[in-house]
């Protein structure tokens, strides 16, 4: 049974069910064609959303930003330690008590793992997780499963594939997570050996029931419907020497998608560096864009239902 939206913290994708999702996706379908229509009602008018970003963002802070524009709410906040008093030694409790006298919700990305559960902990308004170190990316979560429904009509009975750092990367070890509230036939995890997800992700894997098993891509392109593309998460590697041992490890090109179903999306949750061929832009495998897009009204649906704004 859904606890429901409203005043809830979001700090990881299994934070929630089935049901939370469905509610979500039907909320964003909703606000997808307000925006469609240029008829978003600004149920949040009045309303302030601090976007907390210790880490570098264009995607998440941006469609965060515009999304409780759109609702009419207003944002604060920063977008690097610099400019903030945690530079002059303020801790992050301090920080997150200020921005909950200032706000009525709290986005927050940090470097480290368990930032946005403690800052829960320490606010009295909702958390959002916006990345916390290589542990979980929620939102995102929310927006890719929202973006293979929107291609593919479901979640369930598809093949999956998940290309890349699955050892550091928050965003693809949500995704993969996340499909543990669906019913996948099948999750290749594509993976150089250095980069294969961490054991404590394996252990939660199996303990979901999730049909995971690792593969490599040229085995198993033919069979899928969605491949989750991501980026080697350099600035996470303890050892520069580790990551060069590993980039430029894999590349999607036109070539390489030669066997591939004809509706297989390719999916990236962004910033790119080499890991997808620009030529591959311009195939209808590519979703990449559409799933960034998506991130706009999957947020406002977010701050609709957490923050009560209501339909109209
Ligand atoms: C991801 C992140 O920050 O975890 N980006 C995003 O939010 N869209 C992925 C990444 O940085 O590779």
């Amino acid at each position: 049974m859904s606890e429901g939206w409203l005043g809830r913290d979001v700090i990881s994708i299994l934070d929630f069910d089935r049901e939370d999702l469905e509610v979500l996706f039907e909320e964003a379908d909703r606000m997808k064609s307000l925006l469609a229509n240029g008829s978003v009602p600004k149920t949040l008018s009045g309303r302030i959303v601090a976007l907390a970003f210790f880490e570098p963002s264009t995607r998440t802070r941006m469609s965060f930003e515009a999304a409780a524009k759109r609702l009419g709410a207003e944002t604060i906040g920063f977008t690097s330690e610099e400019g903030i008093s945690v530079a002059k030694g303020e801790s992050l409790a301090d920080t997150v008590r200020m921005l909950d006298s200032y706000a009525d919700l709290i986005v927050l990305r940090h470097r480290y793992e368990g930032s946005a559960l403690y800052a829960a902990e320490i606010a009295v308004h909702p958390v959002i997780n916006g990345g916390d170190g290589r542990q979980h990316h929620p939102t995102q979560a929310m927006l890719d499963l929202y973006t293979v429904r929107e291609a593919h009509g479901v979640i369930d009975g598809l093949t999956y594939g998940v290309l890349g750092d699955l050892r550091y990367g928050r965003a693809a070890t949500s995704f993969i997570l996340s499909l543990g509230l669906f019913k996948p036939r099948r999750v290749y995890l594509i993976a150089p050996p250095s980069l294969e997800p961490r054991a404590e992700v394996m252990m939660l894997i199996e303990r979901l029931g999730i049909p995971a098993v690792k593969a490599r891509l040229e085995d198993v392109i033919g069979e899928l419907d969605v491949l989750y593309v991501t980026r080697i998460q350099r600035e996470r590697f303890p050892d520069p020497e580790e990551y060069e041992r590993v980039r430029g490890a894999y590349r999607v090109t036109p070539s390489t998608l030669e066997g591939a179903k004809r509706d297989l999306i390719v999916m990236h949750p962004l910033p790119r560096v080499d890991e997808i061929d620009p030529r591959v832009d311009s195939t209808p495998h590519a979703w990449y864009f559409r799933q960034a897009r998506n991130g706009v009204p999957v947020r406002m649906a977010l701050l609709n239902l957490v923050m009560g704004g209501g339909a109209s």
